[in-house]
């Protein structure tokens, strides 16, 4: 494998051990390959499911990232469990401690698609796609915050990192949706309450939305797709995104916590979430009427919502 070490120095992870969730393919198998590339063993992990999530569980796509940085001079290990359960995200810790004997950096990423109208959306469909993303990113981080709790009180300060993966869906909206956006809005909630639970134990949790041609995404970048020639910057790679998230998953991001950050191409973005905006407080209970009339005068000074993806 080559790290930076065969430049200037050892790579930003030298040392670290980093679980990536969903690495088989797409952005996963792009941020393991990054983060070996800079030093750390991971644990590579992905259930093999098809885009909706069914199809059967496939070990080939782990375990072929895995043998992919062996064969380049790194270390990983394949887990194919399904973070979306108790067991599997337990054993998923389980197995970089077992493996490598420590854990310092956590990349939930694993999920997939079941996009639908919302009148037509199923419920079956809805679980599915709420459980996979945000049950998936708090089951493997609650196993990973014992692991890092436990270790800080006993004397071993954690330099811990976590990294959850949102949308511009979640952060957004996007038509047709609702279940994922809800899902990716609902993980930016649960990184930043992470972030302020965990920091007292060394552990720092920001969340990217990322944007790059995977079989996710190969319909709705259906133009900007095709990988372009020889040489030329192949914007849509998912290895572009990568960068931010090992630096991320480094110590070097000492003290960045709680951030929410897009990430396509070559463009790094922070995003500014929510924040009060035209406030009235009239110290006493309004009539509806009243409350109208005043959340329209507020609304003439506020700013414009961003638009929902996918509305013409
Ligand atoms: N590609 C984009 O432009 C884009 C944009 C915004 C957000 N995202 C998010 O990035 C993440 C990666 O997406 P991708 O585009 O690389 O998709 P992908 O389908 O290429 O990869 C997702 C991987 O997750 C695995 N997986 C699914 N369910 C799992 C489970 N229960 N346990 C373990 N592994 C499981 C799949 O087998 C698959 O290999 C997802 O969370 C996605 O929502 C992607």
């Amino acid at each position: 494998m080559t790290t930076s070490s065969d430049g200037p120095g050892p790579g930003i992870c030298e040392g670290r051990v980093v679980i990536v969730t969903g690495a088989g393919r797409g952005l996963g198998r792009a941020h393991a390959l990054a983060f070996a590339a800079e030093g750390a063993k991971v644990v590579v992990n992905d259930l093999g499911v098809g885009l909706d999530g069914a199809g059967g569980a496939s070990p080939g796509p782990a375990r072929q990232v895995a043998d992919e940085i062996g064969a380049a001079g790194g270390e990983a290990v394949a887990h194919g469990g399904d973070i979306a359960t108790e067991a599997g995200a337990a054993s998923l810790i389980g197995a970089a401690l077992d493996t490598y004997g420590r854990l310092d950096t956590l990349v939930n990423n694993a999920g997939f698609l079941r996009d639908r109208m919302l009148v037509s959306l199923d419920e079956d469909d809805w679980d599915a796609v709420v459980r996979v993303h945000l049950k998936g990113h708090f089951l493997t981080l609650k196993h990973a915050a014992a692991h890092w709790r436990a270790e800080a009180k006993a004397g071993r300060a954690p330099v811990a990192r976590v990294i959850n993966t949102s949308s511009g869906a979640g952060l957004l909206g996007s038509v047709g949706q609702s279940s994922y956006s809800a899902a990716k809005a609902g993980i930016v909630g649960l990184t930043l309450v992470a972030a302020a639970e965990l920091g007292r134990y060394g552990v720092q949790v920001n969340a990217i939305a990322p944007a790059a041609r995977t079989r996710m995404t190969e319909q709705t970048f259906a133009q900007m797709t095709a990988a372009p020639g020889e040489g030329a910057f192949d914007a849509m790679a998912p290895g572009n995104v990568s960068p931010l998230v090992v630096w991320l998953g480094s110590a070097a991001s000492d003290g960045v916590t709680g951030r929410v950050f897009e990430a396509e191409a070559g463009r790094i973005t922070v995003m500014e979430g929510w924040r009060p905006g035209p406030s009235v407080d009239r110290g006493a209970r309004w009539a509806p009427a009243e409350a109208g009339e005043a959340a329209r005068k507020l609304l003439a000074r506020a700013g414009e919502g961003r638009p929902v993806y996918g509305v013409r």
